[in-house]
């Protein structure tokens, strides 16, 4: 395995790629490597001839010390899962200090009113901090490609809003949500839900279906109330937030266009569990 903390050491290693004119694909995580992480490696493995993974817990795009503290960090183990796949992956494992040298602040984006909805108006800040983290890791890693999970689908709106905004050359690519069998979508947070909990959280995107047929025929509010009630029928889980939005813009629409792609966002809470799933609509 190659394993790297330091700017330097990961940079001699990619120079022999890069001087021979070779593709660089890159995943940034932050660690708690699950399947969906996986296939992302796994795409980047298929299209290019160098897949780095950065592993770093960003300290600047949470707005909860707690939940930065609490945040999963085994480094073996995430090694042992990358291995799993293949012993070529080259993992970046940088301290905050090699990456935010004694600043640990974020750069303050404009993403043209991207970061205002739906996780921007719940987290304040995040979307700095996660524009900072990116910009930087692009920086270092200079990759030809980049690939992200549509499970965090307004994030990866937002980086490629980074990238045509700083002009920094890397292909930014959505990779479809990887799901269990059961439907639910693949997520660090996944692991904290009971055996009960992992069951009841399949109701998401049972619920998430039935929007996708809804929308069909009727009209987004209609198609909102009926999520709405559903989650207050369903005791199990506090709805934070179900929105049917424009995916180029991220506005919540009241009435259909020709020409738009539309996608239902859905955060629930479960077992203290914050739970964030969406749909492509049509
Ligand atoms: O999606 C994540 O894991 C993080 O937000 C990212 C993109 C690695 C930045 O820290």
């Amino acid at each position: 395995m190659f394993i790297y903390t330091t700017k330097t050491t990961l940079e001699r290693h990619l120079k022999a790629f890069r001087d021979q004119n070779k593709t660089i694909g890159f995943v940034p995580t932050m660690g708690a490597i699950h399947h969906g992480h996986l296939t992302l490696l796994e795409k980047s493995m298929r299209n290019n001839d160098c897949t780095v993974v950065s592993i770093f817990v960003n300290p600047t795009q949470f707005n909860n010390a707690e939940d930065l503290e609490k945040y999963p960090r085994d480094l073996d183990r995430d090694v042992t899962t990358i291995e799993s796949l293949s012993n070529q992956i080259v993992i970046f494992a940088p301290s905050v200090n090699e990456i935010y040298e004694n600043n640990t602040v974020s750069e303050s984006f404009s993403y043209d009113g991207l970061e205002f909805e739906m996780e921007g108006a719940q987290r304040p800040g995040h979307f700095d901090g996660v524009g900072t983290v990116v910009k930087k890791l692009f920086e270092i890693v200079r990759p030809n490609v980049a690939y992200f999970g549509e499970k965090d689908f307004q994030q990866l709106q937002i980086i490629k809003k980074m990238v045509e905004k700083t002009g920094l050359d890397v292909e930014v690519v959505g990779v479809p949500i990887h799901r269990e069998h059961s439907g639910l979508a693949m997520s660090s947070r996944n692991e904290r839900l009971s055996i009960q909990g992992l069951k009841d959280a399949t109701y998401l995107y049972r619920v998430l279906e039935e929007a996708k047929k809804r929308f069909v025929s009727e009209n987004p509010v209609k198609v909102q109330q009926f999520v709405e009630s559903e989650f207050k029928n369903n005791p199990n889980f506090e709805l934070e937030y179900f929105t049917i939005a424009d995916e180029a813009t991220l506005k919540p629409i009241v009435e259909k266009e020709a020409g738009h792609k539309y996608r239902g966002f859905l955060v629930a809470h479960l077992e203290g569990v914050r739970l964030i799933d969406n749909i492509s609509l049509n």
